[in-house]
């Protein structure tokens, strides 16, 4: 069965240069999701990605409207982005044979919340019709290919501690600050179609208040898995001086029938000549063991 190497960019605020694109020469990934907040609605990093040769989707996240509350700079940003932007849209990536759905563009989480340049952009729309649009979008894709769903804050109902995947921990008492129309296409595209993955950032690794790290990774009841890719500031140095680039990283193995075996996930830091550094492991698929051989 295909598989398919994907990378995954969480939450650039602008961390995103020519160091990246010869990082991903090198790894070659089969495809690259950005999850949003490239920038503050700067041009670059949208004409950069542009420039990709290899396929490549992406959604715009709250940051992408640039404090405009006009919603011109964010649907500028859009704009730039072109034919990669799949902000309740499908995106056919064929090759390598992946579909990946955006959820709404542009949020900022805690349940359902439509900022002013949203609404400027997008114009009013309820929980149910946003839910709807990210469903037929989904629908609406190849059912053989695997399907994955392409969001800037994930889900609500990953768990309300301030560690959770989209847990809200800038303010004293956490909650569940992930997206409730996202919580409910999942569930109304499930009725009719498996979805192995869901990818997004927006909620930062590193928690406020001196909270540490988050939990980035998880797997729910119906074997859908969760990828928090926003590592923020994606690009750093180590302790030898070492300048690193994260991408999160996801293999998965499709099934032929809009499903597939998740072999492995995890956080990556590369060296600027591609070469992997560090590696903070969320999943390897459990392989069969080897035949016993008699002693
Ligand atoms: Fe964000
Ligand atoms: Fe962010």
């Amino acid at each position: 069965m295909p598989l398919l190497r994907l990378a995954v960019v969480g939450d650039p605020h602008g961390a995103w240069d020519g160091t990246d694109h010869t990082v991903l020469d090198r790894i070659r990934p089969d495809a690259l999701l950005v999850v949003g907040d490239l920038s503050d609605g700067l041009p670059q990093v949208p004409s950069l990605l542009r420039r990709l040769q290899l396929p490549v989707a992406c959604i715009a996240g709250n940051h992408d409207t640039g404090k405009d509350a006009s919603g011109r700079t964010l649907r500028r940003q859009i704009e730039a982005l072109g034919p990669l932007h799949c902000g309740w849209t499908l995106r056919d990536l064929s090759p390598p044979g992946l579909a990946v759905v955006g959820a709404r563009p542009g949020t900022a989480g805690g349940g359902f919340h439509l900022s002013k340049a949203m609404l400027a952009a997008f114009g009013p729309l309820t929980l149910q019709e946003s839910a709807d649009r990210i469903t037929q979008a989904a629908l609406s894709g190849d059912p053989a290919l695997p399907l994955v769903l392409l969001a800037h804050c994930g889900p609500a109902g990953l768990g309300s501690e301030a560690a959770d995947p989209c847990g809200r921990d800038w303010k004293k008492n956490p909650c569940d600050w992930g997206d409730q129309d996202l919580a409910l296409a999942i569930r109304q595209i499930r009725q009719r179609r498996p979805l192995p993955l869901v990818v997004f950032g927006h909620m930062h690794h590193a928690l406020k208040r001196g909270g540490g790290l988050r939990r980035t990774f998880c797997r729910d009841r119906a074997g859908t898995f969760y990828v928090n890719a926003a590592c923020v500031p994606r690009h750093g140095r180590d302790a030898q001086g070492r300048e690193l680039r994260h991408f999160s990283w996801v293999e998965l193995e499709a099934d032929g029938q809009g499903g597939a075996v998740l072999l492995q996930a995890s956080h990556r830091w590369y060296g600027l000549e591609g070469d992997l550094l560090y590696e903070e492991v969320l999943h390897r698929a459990p392989q069969p063991l080897e035949a016993l051989q008699p002693c």
